[in-house]
């Protein structure tokens, strides 16, 4: 029998035996409590410099096994200080986010289990309990029967996957002839608002339409697409041989979760037959709170819904939901069975790898399914409301202070917001807004982000952390004040 020779000591080989493995997994599961009951106490941003991390680990890997007692105090000398703080409750950057107890669980054991749902038969559990879930997930948000639902990664692979379903759908041959050298071919068009997430661009780069293949639409007031504008272009487009095929609306916008006016999209869709893709990416989970639900009036008409329940449902990452009302179109475009995956219950079942570029598939469905029975409807959605009125009162300290202002409506849990001076001109006052973030972010008790509006630097305040409480949203309108007096 083959061996190893380790620390002198014969060693079979095979996995870390069963009495070590408890014991680090009961250390870990101690090591992770204590991580959240102190996480208070880290600096939210990461303070090292580019590089020091690296500087630090070996450059060679171990030719010898090490003891989990190594490694886990390299654990908390080396990786811990690399780490940006994500489930911080004072995280407001970006859109905050956090993973729960349940979801860490959920996530434990799909590593245990290690499953690949590329077909039902290599994981019945993960493709049946993902149906089941996700309907679970439909009904909470109000979404319509129709609506089947396929976990991917990420957002950006979701609405990826949706755009080539509606390429599928133009019926141009594209999976089988492609795209280049083909005069009959006319040049495929997707419209999105001037403040879609990048992700759609990124699709329409990847699914070979180029950047000219995605029309910005303009925004109103609001940050909201201009239906009419909508419309013109794809008139526009059509004049000038252009194919338009897709509308990607976005309920809750990157830079300020403004909301597509879905319904007077709608009719516009219908008029050139062409598919619309919502990205509720960030705002999707909050349609589970009932008087939020009507974010998504008119996606009952939608073709293709994403959500991420590892942005506002507290699974950790990653965790995207894409809603297709075409299954077929996006089978059509991505299944292709080699003999060596055919099975005899092919026909009766559903198989994760039709609908993507992926073959393995992990089990994602297991970390949701607990959250969501853990948690239930009603405390998923009493959270969001929490988050949603913390927002509310932070945005209503702004509105009452001579010394902010609020750049964009918040219709959720993010609020747009800046230091004001009438005396200062717009460079300077970008300068002074910049020296308040970059304050409040290395002081490492809370941490925001920026976008620019209307050519204006903005600071975003984003609540969507399962831990943070009012007095965290408290303590960072202090800090801001604190900011500001001093950059003056
Ligand atoms: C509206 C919107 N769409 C898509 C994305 C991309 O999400 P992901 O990181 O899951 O690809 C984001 C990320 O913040 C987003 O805000």
């Amino acid at each position: 029998m083959a061996c190893l020779v380790r620390y002198g000591a014969v060693t079979k080989l095979g996995d870390m035996s069963g009495p070590e493995f408890r014991r680090f997994g009961h250390e870990l599961i101690d090591w992770i409590a204590d991580y959240f009951e102190n996480i208070d106490n880290l600096p939210v941003l990461s303070s090292i410099e580019p590089g020091d991390l690296k500087a630090q680990l070996p450059a060679t890997p171990p030719q010898t096994g090490e003891s989990m007692e190594q490694i886990l105090a390299d654990l908390d000398r080396l990786i811990v200080p690399a780490l940006t703080h994500w489930n911080h409750p004072s995280f407001f950057a970006y859109f905050a986010t956090s993973t729960s107890g349940p979801g860490i669980l959920g996530e434990l054991l799909t590593a245990a289990f290690d499953n690949k749902a590329m077909l039902w038969r290599t994981s019945p559990a993960s493709t049946e309990l993902e149906e089941v879930t996700l309907d679970w997930l439909r009904q909470m948000m109000g979404l319509d029967p129709g609506m089947i639902g396929i976990i991917y990664d990420t957002a950006s692979v979701s609405s990826m996957h949706a755009i080539a379903a509606a390429r599928e759908g133009v019926e141009q041959r594209i999976r089988e002839d492609g795209m280049s050298g083909r005069p009959d071919l006319p040049l495929l068009r997707v419209y999105a608002s001037e403040q879609a997430h990048s992700s759609i661009e990124k699709a329409v780069i990847t699914l070979g339409l180029g950047q000219r293949g995605l029309r910005k639409i303009p925004t109103d007031r609001d940050f909201r697409m201009d239906a009419k504008a909508l419309a013109a272009a794809i008139e526009e487009d059509k004049r000038d041989g252009y194919l338009p095929f897709c509308i990607v609306a976005t309920v809750g916008t990157t830079s300020t979760s403004s909301i597509d006016p879905v319904p007077e999209i709608i009719p516009i869709r219908e008029q050139h037959a062409m598919w619309l893709h919502v990205d509720a990416a960030y705002a999707g989970s909050a349609a589970i709170v009932p008087e939020f639900r009507s974010i998504l009036a008119g996606c009952e008409r939608a073709d293709s819904l994403v959500t991420n329940p590892h942005k506002w449902l507290f699974t950790p990452f990653d965790l995207s939901v894409l809603y297709c009302r075409h299954m077929d179109l996006l089978k059509r475009a991505f299944s292709l069975v080699p003999e060596y995956l055919r099975t005899p219950e092919q026909e009766k079942v559903r198989s994760g790898s039709d609908y993507g570029i992926q073959l393995g598939r992990r089990f994602r469905a297991l970390k949701l399914w607990m959250v969501m029975r853990y948690f239930g409807h009603e405390g998923l959605a009493a959270r969001i409301r929490e988050h949603c009125r913390l927002a509310d009162l932070f945005a209503s300290w702004v509105e009452e202070s001579a010394e902010w202002e609020l750049m964009a409506p918040h219709p959720l849990a993010l609020v747009c917001f800046r230091a004001r001076r009438s005396s200062l001109p717009e460079k300077e006052l970008d300068a002074l807004n910049e020296a308040i973030m970059h304050g409040v972010n290395s002081s490492g008790r809370a941490l925001l982000s920026h976008t620019r509006l209307n050519d204006k630097l903005t600071l975003r305040l984003s609540i969507g952390n399962i831990r943070t409480t009012e007095q965290h949203v408290r303590q960072v309108w202090e800090l801001l004040n604190e900011q500001l007096r001093r950059a003056e």
